[in-house]
């Protein structure tokens, strides 16, 4: 039977569309609204330390002193916004700092500081590598890991300062910027010129183009540019014995030895401070498509997927999911209107991105009109504008806000086969049902709440969250390494994009084998010797 064209159908449904809202402008909102919430003052963020005590201070390290502070007051000019200290300024101006976006980890550290430019860093970092005092790097602090406040009283060095746009070839494409620069504002930049970032997330508005590479952060549109494995060609960083080194040059193809640069994309601020990035950026695309499908199971999500890559070939930049209760958290704890008329188990957003208007709106008009008639997907609305593309991208992008607003957050970004990516949600699920842990009518004050799946499909990476009333160790204990375990039964890894940080860092062995955790250690200490940059992290304690 012919269905109605979807095309039609959703020029019909667009009323149930979120109201317009740029999408530059939500991502602002999402910011301002995501940490405190609106109607109660929020609960403190404990401190790493009394949350872990087995994460013991390493004596090694000095402490930071008032001698200390004025030193690193002479090497960025003693300006004011270069150091914030305890002395000088109040404990809320150092939480910012000291405090993860999560709200699940804070450190205790004394001074900030924010140098401007790369050979205030290297100065900073010999002084500190000569007083072995342990230094955090940061950018916008969006991590999700905890590998961006510190766990004691590290010394924290933001980039916010670092924030100028070096240089743009506007032939090859290829952008200079120091590693503070925003990566809206890089897009901004490079949107006006006819280039866009290669790289998309939710926070964007906040993190930094330096804190991107050093999380080696995946994103929305790693399916369409790659990794930036591939899309950095260079980098400027500095040792922790503040050497100042550019790795690489800014060219596409450099094959003179090891590429040194590759080793920081991911390093995750243990391996030295990175302060500028060359990077290959694509034109922008002049066509742009979005639509949102519902599905009635995982099974029909990856046929879409399959579809949508034979289909749509070339022009395919986004294909994301997200499961209904993804849909129901985001209506819940923020103003935004469901796009579709029936409720689906599954949701997918496909975006398309080429330059010739006219095929690729006949092009994804065609695919998502079999697929409705093929009863592959049950219902769907093709975005007839921006404002409805930036409303259908809104639901998906803030799903990290609301699964924040819930409570308590267990996080997890893995990498496992896509026929088998919801059977861990579908295993974690039974795991916490059985432990009586799960809220249902039978257990109507267990502490999880929900389980929900969504994520990157044309990645393989799923997002696994589990919001709960609070962080307690029993509910860390029955998650954890039994999440791990799914992903390593599936030779899967257990962190697709997001990093190890401090929370990964004790489960490393389900992704590296000893040997390869080995020479990591041994690759650490070539750049690092005394351990200085970013301890207590990414690696297993020993
Ligand atoms: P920070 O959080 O400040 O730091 C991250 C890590 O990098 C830390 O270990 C830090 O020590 C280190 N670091 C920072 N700057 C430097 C530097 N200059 N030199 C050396 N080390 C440094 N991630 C994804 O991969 N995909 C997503 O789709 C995605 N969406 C997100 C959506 C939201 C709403 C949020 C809050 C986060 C999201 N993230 C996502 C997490 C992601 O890793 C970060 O958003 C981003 O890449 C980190 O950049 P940042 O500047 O905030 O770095
Ligand atoms: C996303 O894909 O939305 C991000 O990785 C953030 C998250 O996992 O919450
Ligand atoms: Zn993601």
């Amino acid at each position: 039977m012919l269905r109605t064209p979807l095309v039609r159908r959703l020029a019909n449904s667009a009323h149930a569309l979120a109201r317009p809202t740029p999408r530059a402008r939500t991502l602002s909102v999402a910011f301002s609204t995501s940490r405190p919430a609106a109607s109660k003052a929020p609960a403190a963020v404990p401190f790493t330390s009394d949350k872990f005590p087995e994460l013991v201070r390493d004596s090694r390290f000095g402490s930071v002193t008032p001698e200390h502070v004025a030193r690193f007051r002479d090497i960025t000019g003693d300006v004011d916004a270069a150091v914030i200290s305890a002395g000088t300024n109040t404990a809320q101006e150092l939480d910012v700092y000291n405090e993860d976006w999560m709200r699940k980890y804070k450190g205790r550290t004394t001074l900030v500081l924010r140098p401007k430019t790369t050979q205030e860093v290297s100065a900073i970092l010999r002084y500190c590598n000569e007083h072995t005092l342990a230094v955090v790097p940061q950018g916008g602090n969006t991590g999700l890991v905890g590998g961006s406040v510190p766990v004691h009283d590290e010394i924290v060095i933001s980039t916010v300062r670092m924030n100028a746009v070096r240089s743009l070839d506007e032939v090859s494409g290829i952008l200079t910027a120091e590693a503070g620069c925003v990566l809206e504002v890089l897009d901004l930049h490079l949107r006006e010129r006819g280039f866009c970032m290669p790289l998309d997330l939710g926070a964007k508005g906040s993190c930094n183009i330096g804190g991107n590479v050093a999380s080696n952060a995946g994103g929305l549109r790693l399916l369409r540019y790659g990794s930036l494995h591939g899309t950095v060609l260079s980098m400027e960083v500095v040792l922790a014995d503040g050497t100042i080194m550019e790795l690489g040059k800014p060219l596409r193809k450099d094959n003179t030895g090891y590429d040194l640069k590759q080793l920081f994309i991911g390093s995750e601020g243990t391996l030295g401070m990175i302060t500028a990035v060359s990077i290959l950026t694509p034109p922008k695309s002049s066509a742009v498509n979005v639509a949102m499908l519902g599905v009635k199971s995982f099974a029909e999500v990856q046929e879409a997927f399959r579809r949508a890559r034979l289909e749509l070939g070339e022009i395919l930049s986004a294909f994301e999911f997200f499961d209904r209760t993804c849909m129901d958290l985001v209506k819940r704890h923020l103003p935004i209107r469901e796009p579709l008329e029936t409720k689906s188990p599954f949701y997918v957003l496909i975006e398309t991105s080429g330059s010739n208007k006219d095929h690729d709106d006949e092009k994804l008009a065609t695919f998502l009109e079999r697929l409705l008639e093929e009863e592959v997907v049950q219902d769907g609305a093709l975005a007839s504008d921006t404002a409805q593309a930036h409303a259908m991208w809104n639901v998906r992008e803030s799903i990290t806000e609301a699964c924040s607003k819930e409570g308590g957050n267990f996080k997890y970004d893995l990498s496992v086969p896509v026929p088998q990516l919801y059977a861990i949600v579908d295993a974690m699920r039974a795991r916490l049902a059985d432990l009586g842990l799960l809220r249902s009518d039978s257990a109507p004050t267990a502490p999880v709440t929900n389980v929900v799946g969504f994520g990157h499909i044309g990645d393989g990476n799923l997002h696994l969250n589990l919001t709960t009333t609070g962080w307690t160790r029993e509910l860390n204990d029955a998650i954890e390494p039994f999440v791990y375990e799914l992903v390593q039964a599936r030779n899967g890894s257990i962190s697709a994009e997001h990093g190890l940080g401090l929370m990964k860092a004790p489960y490393l062995e389900y992704s590296k084998s000893p040997e390869a955790i080995e020479l990591m250690r041994r690759v650490k200490a070539a750049f690092d010797p005394k351990g200085i940059l970013n301890p207590y992290k990414y690696f297993p304690r020993q």
